[in-house]
């Protein structure tokens, strides 16, 4: 018996506690996770810095709405884009970031084209599902919100559906549900170029790969495109729901007062977390260590070999296993689960590995010796 849709494939245990990349069933069976509860708890679990933050503001005041000031949320937008010429508005959910940034492209620019690009994820309400370039999400849904082009990924070709009607276009710089799909740096530099040339916004959805997790704080800065606005989520908060929209300064006319709003956008819970994830992050030696153990992950994974096992491939710490048939993918997820490693699946066939990029270099040959012996 259960009270709740069965919306989600769950597996039969509970995750109870957490230390670092250590979780702990209601079994007690140990696991390493390889998760990072989808991309969201990139310091660890149980981060001393994070906790404390969010215990001091449970201390002090918790909610109040938008209709004050709020010097945390300014804190955190600086501390996110310093002198990058962004401001920023304040979500709950990567979905929520999404709809923002389609609404102010559609807004700013006056025209309602937008496109996308298939195998992409943006979320599951109506217009992040609308942006989203997967049939199996639409299935069901139909009227979409209208006006969404998709594109193919990584295509010169496609560059032509960028035309002057387009009011923006969205992508990731890597498509992580889709199947840790990298962007190829010539081809994502092209389109940004498009994007100038025909006065379409240029919209990076940073959810998944922001917050550190491919080796900066943000994926876009690897690949030389400057966004017209990009959108955070999932490692913001580390665990905390907390979302964000971020667009050029001259953007920021086109969401006036009452323009765009959130009852919970911007917290102060959600702030203080926030804004102690942005600092950890900019200790001085914090980059260096995770591009440590990235090589370290990178090496280890592309050493691995297997009759079914067909690429490796990813940046930082995000990293896709891809698998001929499914049913080996699902075999191998299973087995690295029994031996206590907890994985991902994106795409078709992909195994994602995203562990907290405060993983340590014993944590990384465990977590490769775990999946050479289930390979
Ligand atoms: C790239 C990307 N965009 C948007 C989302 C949606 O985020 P949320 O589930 O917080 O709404 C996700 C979630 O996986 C994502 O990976």
């Amino acid at each position: 018996m259960t009270y709740l849709f069965p919306n989600y494939a769950r597996k039969p245990f509970e995750i109870v506690t957490g230390l670092g990349l250590t979780v702990t069933d209601n079994q007690g069976k140990e696991y390493l996770d390889f998760t990072s509860g989808i991309g969201v708890v990139n310091l660890g679990h149980h981060h001393p810095a994070v906790e404390q933050a969010l215990a001091e503001q449970a201390r002090q005041l918790w909610h109040m709405p938008n209709l004050y000031e709020n010097h945390l949320q300014e804190e955190v937008a600086q501390a996110l884009v310093g002198e990058l010429g962004y401001v920023g508005f304040f979500c709950n959910s990567g979905a929520e970031a999404n709809e923002a940034a389609i609404k102010l492209v559609r807004k700013a620019r006056g025209k309602s084209k937008i496109v996308t690009f298939q195998h992409s994820f943006h979320g599951r309400t109506y217009g992040a599902m609308s942006a989203t370039g997967q049939a199996s999400i639409h299935a069901g849904f139909a009227p979409l919100v209208p006006d969404f082009h998709y594109g193919v990924y990584n295509d010169f070709d496609s560059l032509a559906l960028v035309d002057e009607e387009v009011a923006g276009v969205m992508v990731e710089v890597i498509q992580g549900e889709g199947g840790v799909i990298v962007a190829e740096e010539a081809w994502l530099q092209a389109l940004a170029r498009r994007c100038q040339e025909v006065g379409a916004l240029l919209v990076i959805d940073e959810v998944q790969t922001g917050m550190g997790r491919t080796g900066s704080l943000f994926a876009f800065q690897q690949f030389g495109i400057e966004p017209d606005i990009f959108t955070l989520a999932k490692g913001l908060g580390n665990g905390f729901p907390v979302g964000a929209m971020f667009g050029k300064g001259e953007l920021a006319a086109s969401f006036g007062p009452g323009s765009h709003g959130s009852t919970f956008g911007g917290n102060k819970l959600a702030m203080a977390v926030a804004l102690a994830v942005v600092k950890t992050m900019q200790a001085p030696d914090f980059f260096p260590q995770v591009a440590q153990v990235s090589q370290q992950l990178a090496k280890g994974l592309q050493e691995l070999r297997a009759p079914k096992l067909c690429e490796v491939r990813g940046r930082g710490l995000m990293w896709g296993l891809e698998f001929s048939d499914q049913e080996e993918l699902l075999r191998v997820m299973a087995a690295a689960e029994a031996k206590g490693l907890l994985t991902l699946r994106a795409g078709e066939k992909v195994l994602r590995l995203l562990p907290a990029l405060t993983i340590t270099p014993a944590e990384v040959t465990q977590g490769l010796s775990i999946l050479a012996d289930v390979l």
